[in-house]
């Protein structure tokens, strides 16, 4: 669901100040009733008209990209580095869903379509993020158990849905784990490997659900199909069943 000023500006007509003022004023309906208050809540299949025009919604398109290393992961940067928008040869007003690090690599989704985004990033969709991480130090169950149990990252607890170590280098005193995790905060992985003393030298994002990076080199993206798309939206839909 996004807010109808925001889908009334996205659609183009007008800017999100105006959008507001037309709506203050009556100009605007929503499934054939008229809409005065802010914030009112749509969806892709809610039928908007602005003075008595049908609104044009715009095509949702949907990527997936293979983020390379030394990438933001924002539309805009105040340093002029260069953003994943940048990656994308599309003129709509795509943003990522959800944020790897400067220095992570891999799988992450852009879309236009913000009832997607927030499907995807929500909790309580319990959609599955598998990050593959390179840590310092040895690992042992005993680093891997809190990380299932839950740390404590400024006063909420995170967990590791799994944790799988997939293998030591005794010599180089280092250790590849694979962690998958439900939510995103701020450096989430980096944090919880650290509070296990396994600072990370290396992330990359090899999964979200049943999407993988098959086929995408780093740097190189693709659209979803139809079907991966309706597919990742009835994994929500099952699960809020
Ligand atoms: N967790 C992190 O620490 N960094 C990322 O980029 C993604 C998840």
């Amino acid at each position: 669901m996004e807010r109808l000023q925001k889908v009334i500006a996205n659609s183009g007509v007008t800017s999100r100040r105006k959008a507001e003022e037309l709506i203050k004023k009556g100009h605007v309906k929503v499934d054939g009733k008229v809409v005065y208050e802010m914030g009112v809540k749509v969806d892709n299949r809610s039928v908007i008209e602005v003075d008595g025009k049908e609104l044009e919604r715009e095509e949702k398109v949907y990527y997936i990209l293979n983020k390379p290393r030394g990438v933001v992961t924002t539309t805009s940067d105040d340093k002029h580095r260069k953003t994943v928008v940048d990656i994308i040869d599309d003129k709509r007003r795509i943003y990522p869903v959800g944020r790897l690090d400067y220095d992570t690599t891999g799988l992450l989704l852009l879309t236009n379509d913000g009832e997607f985004a927030n499907y995807m990033m929500h909790p309580k969709n319990e959609i599955d993020k598998v990050y593959v991480a390179k840590v310092e130090g040895v690992a042992t169950g005993s680093n891997i158990v809190p990380l299932k149990k839950g740390i404590n990252l400024d006063g909420v607890i995170v967990k590791a849905t799994r944790c799988k170590l997939r293998s030591v280098d005794n010599e180089a005193k280092t250790s590849i784990l694979e962690i998958t995790i439900h939510d995103g905060k701020n450096h989430q992985v980096k944090r919880m490997l650290d509070a296990v003393y396994l600072p990370v030298i290396k992330l990359k994002r090899e999964r979200i659900a049943f999407l993988t990076l098959k086929g995408l080199k780093s740097g190189e993206y693709r659209k979803l199909t139809k079907k991966e798309v309706s597919q990742l939206y009835n994994l929500v839909n099952v699960k809020n069943k």
